[in-house]
């Protein structure tokens, strides 16, 4: 992959994940952000051309591994990997996350009242996500599944209730967006999930697990918005252009 200004953030790192950590680096978004090309991205970052360049042509010529590739993914097979592993964390990970938070700032309110809002940021985001994936699992994937279906059957583009996919798709990054703000809300409020000195043991563990989440949720967001949402958009435009 010859790496060119005209690119996005989110093309290339749907072609190899590991140039994430490049733009992370450089605070730049690769998720809700990834429609944004990289030249665009290196002025608003103020970062030199030849800089970032130079540092994802690095990334991108080591070696992978090709199974790994979830570009090359069928988009069925990638909807299911995304509930398996990113949803499933979720739904495991966010009471818990809740717990913490809600503890904290009960605790350790008064000295870093910044808790009480990282708390209520917390709260939308696990009502928020967990609404969120439900219509995931429930409406966009299972159309997506009946996609896939159809082309291997040959078969004619399924009928929805939604017209074109685009339209739920448009929904989801929308939410994926406020997902991300609350977040970046978080990380802002805590100095990128720093402990401060005087934290405990189930602060520093809340700040742990909400960079982990964090992460978690960048890599879920890229899949979806940059792997698999593109993916089902041009599969279906393939179906009714056959039919
Ligand atoms: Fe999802
Ligand atoms: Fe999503």
């Amino acid at each position: 992959m010859n790496i060119h200004p005209d690119m996005t953030v989110g093309e290339v790192v749907a072609h190899h994940y590991r140039t994430a950590e490049v733009f992370k680096r450089h605070g730049i978004d690769f998720c809700c952000g990834g429609k944004r090309t990289l030249g665009k991205a290196c002025t608003d970052k103020n970062i030199g051309w030849d800089t970032l360049a130079t540092e994802l042509d690095q990334v991108l010529q080591a070696p992978d591994m090709p199974s790994q590739n979830t570009d090359n993914w069928e988009p069925d097979f990638l909807a299911e990997f995304i509930v398996q592993t990113h949803h499933r964390y979720l739904r495991e990970n966010l009471p818990l996350l809740r717990e913490f938070t809600v503890k904290i700032a009960k605790v350790h309110g008064e000295r870093h009242p910044e808790l009480k809002v990282v708390e209520k940021q917390v709260e939308l985001l696990a009502g928020d996500m967990l609404e969120h994936m439900a219509k995931e699992e429930q409406i966009l994937f299972p159309y997506i599944k009946s996609l896939c279906a159809a082309q291997r059957l040959h078969q004619q583009s399924p009928v929805t209730p939604f017209g074109s996919v685009q339209n739920p798709i448009r929904m989801m990054e929308q939410e994926h967006d406020y997902a991300g703000s609350l977040l970046e809300n978080v990380r802002d409020l805590t100095a990128d999930f720093t402990p401060p000195a005087d934290a405990c043991t189930t602060y520093r563990v809340a700040f742990a697990k909400l960079r982990e989440l964090d992460d978690d949720l960048r890599r879920h967001v890229h899949l979806e918005n940059n792997v698999l949402f593109p993916k089902a958009v041009l599969l279906e435009k393939l179906l009714l252009n056959q039919n």
